[in-house]
Parts: C-alpha cells; sequence; structure tokens
C-alpha cells in the first residue's frame, strides 16, 4: 500500500478546481446501463470507484471509449450479461447500484453482496424491502443477491431509514416498473438530483427528487442522453476545511454553493471568513478557530462525510467542541488515528469531545476509510513534524490528484509508491 509523507506548517493559499462528484457518479455509470442508445457524460471525477464501474461495465458488454481525464461516451446497446465479475464488485460498496439498474434493463440481476466498510455495519435492508414491494423476488446464496422479475410494478414505498443509497436505487429500478412509484421519506442529497436529472434525460419521469417525496411513472425505454456531473461538495469542503485549519486563505471554484450551506455556517461559526459568490466561495482563516458543536444529518444537515475532517479542524480550536455523528453507528475510527498526532478526543457512544488548543505532533497514521484519510492528511498539515500516511490507497478511491492539488495550494505533500514491499519515492 502507498504511503503519503505530509510537512506540516504551510498556510494553504491559491485556487482549487473541484472535481465532479463521486456519489453522483457512482450512480450514474450504472444507470447508463439502462439505456439502449448512446451515453455521453462529462465532469466525471478521475478516481479509482470511477476506474473500477467503468471497467465493470466494459465487462458486462458497454463499449466505451475515454474522451480525456473526465469524459467517456459509452455504448450499452449490447450487454452481454446481469452478473458483474465478484472481484470488481468488492472494491466499492456503490456497485450495489447495478442491481437497480440490471433490474430496469433486464428484470433480472444477480450482484455480491456489497463489502462492509469502515463506517460500522452498512446495510441494505430498505434496497431489498423496495424491490420487494416492486415485485421482484431476492434470493441470497453464495453471497449472490440474485433478483429477478417478470415485470416490476409501481408501490408506494416508505423507506424506515433516509438512506442515499435506497433512494437512489428504487428509483433506477422504478423509472422501468408499470405505473407509477413513489418513494416516502426519501432521501434529499444534491447527488440523488443529479441521478433523477440524468434518468430524465434518458426519457424516464421522475419528479420530487431533492425532496422527501419522489414519483416515479416508469417507461419502457431509455434513450440516448448527455450529462455534465455537479461539483462534488464533498471534496470541496474537505479543502475549504484544509484552508481553515492551516491559517490559510484558498479559492474553491466551480462549486454550487447551495451544496455547501451547512459547512459554511459551520466554519463562520468557527470565526473563518466565508465569501460566496456564484460558482466559488473563498475560505480564509485569520484569527483563533472558535470551538463549535458538530451534528451529523441527512442533507441539507451538515455531512457525515466531512465529520472526520471536522474534527482534525476543531483539535486546533481554542476549547471544547462536541461532535455528534448521526448517521453511522461506527464512523470514529480516525478517532485513534488522530490521537496518535496527540489530539485530545474522548469518544462517548455518537459523541466524540474534542479538547481543542494543543498542536498536533506529527506520528506514523493509517487511512481506515477515504474520508478519514483525508482528515489525518489535513492533520498532518496542521502538525509539527512530517506525518506518514499508510493506506493512502483509501484516499485515491474518492479525491481526484488529491496531493497534486494540495501541493498547488502550498502544501508539502508526496506520495511513496510501496512496489512490492519496496518503497519508492515518487519524485515532486
Ligand atoms: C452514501 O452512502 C454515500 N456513498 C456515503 O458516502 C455517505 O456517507 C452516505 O450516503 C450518507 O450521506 C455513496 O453515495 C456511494 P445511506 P449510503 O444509505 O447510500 C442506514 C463517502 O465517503 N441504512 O444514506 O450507503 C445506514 O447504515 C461515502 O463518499 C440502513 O439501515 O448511505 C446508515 O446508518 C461514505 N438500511 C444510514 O442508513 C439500508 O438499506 C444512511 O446510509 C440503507 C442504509
Amino acid at each position: 500500500m502507498d504511503t503519503i509523507v505530509i510537512g506540516g506548517g504551510n498556510k494553504l493559499h491559491g485556487k482549487v478546481r473541484i472535481s465532479g462528484a463521486k456519489n453522483a457518479a457512482v450512480a450514474i455509470l450504472p444507470a447508463a446501463l439502462m439505456s439502449t442508445g448512446k451515453i455521453s457524460l462529462s465532469n466525471l471525477p478521475d478516481i479509482n470507484d470511477v476506474r473500477t464501474l467503468i471497467a465493470i461495465l466494459e465487462n458486462l458488454g458497454v463499449a466505451i471509449r475515454r474522451r480525456g481525464r473526465n469524459a467517456v461516451e459509452l455504448n450499452p446497446s449490447r450487454l452481454r450479461g446481469y452478473s458483474p465479475p465478484y472481484e470488481l464488485v468488492k472494491k466499492m460498496r456503490a456497485s450495489y447500484y447495478l442491481m437497480g439498474s440490471l433490474l430496469a434493463r433486464f428484470g433480472r440481476a444477480e450482484v455480491p453482496i456489497p463489502g462492509g466498510c469502515d463506517l460500522g455495519p452498512r446495510p441494505i435492508d430498505q434496497h431489498l424491502k423496495g424491490f420487494a414491494a416492486l415485485g421482484v423476488d431476492i434470493e441470497i446464496e453464495h453471497g449472490l443477491i440474485k433478483l429477478a422479475v417478470a415485470k416490476m410494478r409501481g408501490a408506494h414505498i416508505y423507506l424506515d431509514v433516509v438512506s442515499v443509497g435506497a433512494t437512489i436505487n428504487l428509483m433506477l429500478a422504478a423509472a422501468a416498473a408499470e405505473g407509477r412509484t413513489v418513494l416516502e421519506n426519501a432521501a434529499k442529497e444534491p447527488e440523488i438530483v443529479d441521478v433523477a436529472n440524468f434518468l430524465n434525460a434518458m426519457g424516464a419521469s421522475i419528479k420530487g427528487a431533492g425532496t422527501d417525496v419522489i414519483r416515479i411513472d416508469g417507461v419502457s425505454q431509455f434513450g440516448s442522453a448527455e450529462h455534465m456531473v455537479i461539483p462534488d461538495r464533498i471534496e470541496a469542503g474537505t479543502y475549504m476545511m484544509a484552508a481553515a485549519a492551516t491559517g490559510g486563505e484558498i479559492v474553491v471554484e466551480d462549486v454550487i454553493p447551495k451544496h455547501l450551506e451547512a459547512v459554511t455556517a459551520k466554519l463562520r461559526e468557527m470565526g473563518v471568513t466565508v465569501d460566496v459568490e456564484p460558482e466559488r466561495i473563498w475560505v480564509k482563516r485569520t484569527d483563533h478557530l472558535l470551538p463549535s458543536d458538530i451534528k451529523t444529518f441527512p442533507y441539507p444537515g451538515f455531512p457525515t462525510d466531512l465529520q472526520p475532517l471536522s474534527m482534525a479542524l476543531l483539535t486546533a480550536a481554542e476549547g471544547t467542541s462536541i461532535i455528534t455523528e448521526n448517521v453511522f453507528d461506527g464512523r470514529f475510527r480516525h478517532v485513534d488515528e488522530l490521537k496518535r498526532m496527540g489530539a485530545q478526543i474522548k469518544v462517548e457512544g455518537r459523541t466524540a469531545v474534542v479538547e481543542g488548543g494543543q498542536p498536533l505532533s506529527a506520528a506514523p497514521v493509517a487511512a481506515t476509510d477515504l474520508r478519514a484519510g483525508a482528515a489525518l492528511v489535513v492533520a498532518g498539515l496542521m502538525a509539527r513534524g512530517e506525518t506518514v500516511l499508510s493506506e493512502a490507497e483509501h484516499i485515491d478511491r474518492g479525491y481526484e490528484q488529491f496531493e497534486e492539488k494540495l501541493r498547488g495550494l502550498g502544501a508539502s505533500i508526496k506520495r511513496v509508491r510501496s512496489r512490492g514491499g519496496i518503497m519508492v519515492r515518487k519524485p515532486l
């Protein structure tokens, strides 16, 4: 596994362009399978999850042409089957969207049970409950989820849990069901709206995405479409917090500020200057950071994906902050790693109490998931000395050119590639 070496103490400054949203792209690529026309996607983030999904689509028979780093053209008119390969599917959880899109295309899907993650248990019971409501027969054996239905029929589905994945997966399947499906208690994330817009561009009839009630009138055919993926609000928030953490001043460009309102509000509460323009956000920290209480909630609440980043940032605040993780049961794996760097953090159930004000000190740490990895890089930017982060591949799943973008902002950061256990320093 690669390591990333971070030299602490540099204040970040300059401009950084934000890439397309990972959590929209990993749903839109599987959704493209529903079309018998030609699909052109742009502003795709150049990240490992996208590469893995492209490999899965090619394995299923989709003809794909890369158009530069961030665009592809797909021709899914001749698919070979509905059983994506285990060795690729196990690499990423979001491959569960293949269930909804293959059901829409074939009425069949055989998808390996998605791997767990370091965020604690991540059940998919709401996905399966919704598919069953649409008339799908579900069998789970030998680690495979086997789904089959002659013709899906629209249904009224009330989600017990506000779930991004279940909302999107059921939108994919219901788009091809006979009649109307109503999803109640749906998640409202911007990525859900982006997927709905893409489906409608292919000929679907979806209304209400972005609210907690989504109405889907099934259609029998999906055609060609062009789509530009929305900017990644979590990537943008990561750089905004990195600027605040290092006492710097940066501009994040190509963003939708509306998607970052909870993050902007929290940074201002901490005493950070945040100025918003139509497609970019200025972040500047000059004074001391103030402590703040953060509670994660589904959108438009404070995003759980930025909870690890906010924890790293709040170790620099003068005082006590309380972070409550309401979305996932086990999303505090980064706490032990931050404590290795001298952070004063106490966890009680869903709550972490951060005693800020003591500077962090560099230490060897390990990424446990992509957002924890990003948070430890930010902690390294703040710490005295040189931090060595192992398991860096986690970061590559969701951040395009992470080190390059941070170096462009003045960070001292480099990757050391491990080839078969031999550390090879990558030239700066
Ligand atoms: C999506 O995961 C994102 N991943 C996550 O981002 C994000 O943290 C999460 O939404 C919440 O915003 C992608 O979009 C690929 P959920 P998802 O279903 O869909 C429970 C990142 O770093 N639940 O909204 O898996 C679940 O356990 C990743 O980019 C059920 O109980 O999340 C959790 O407690 C990490 N049953 C809560 O709902 C279900 O059937 C929210 O999960 C489904 C979910």
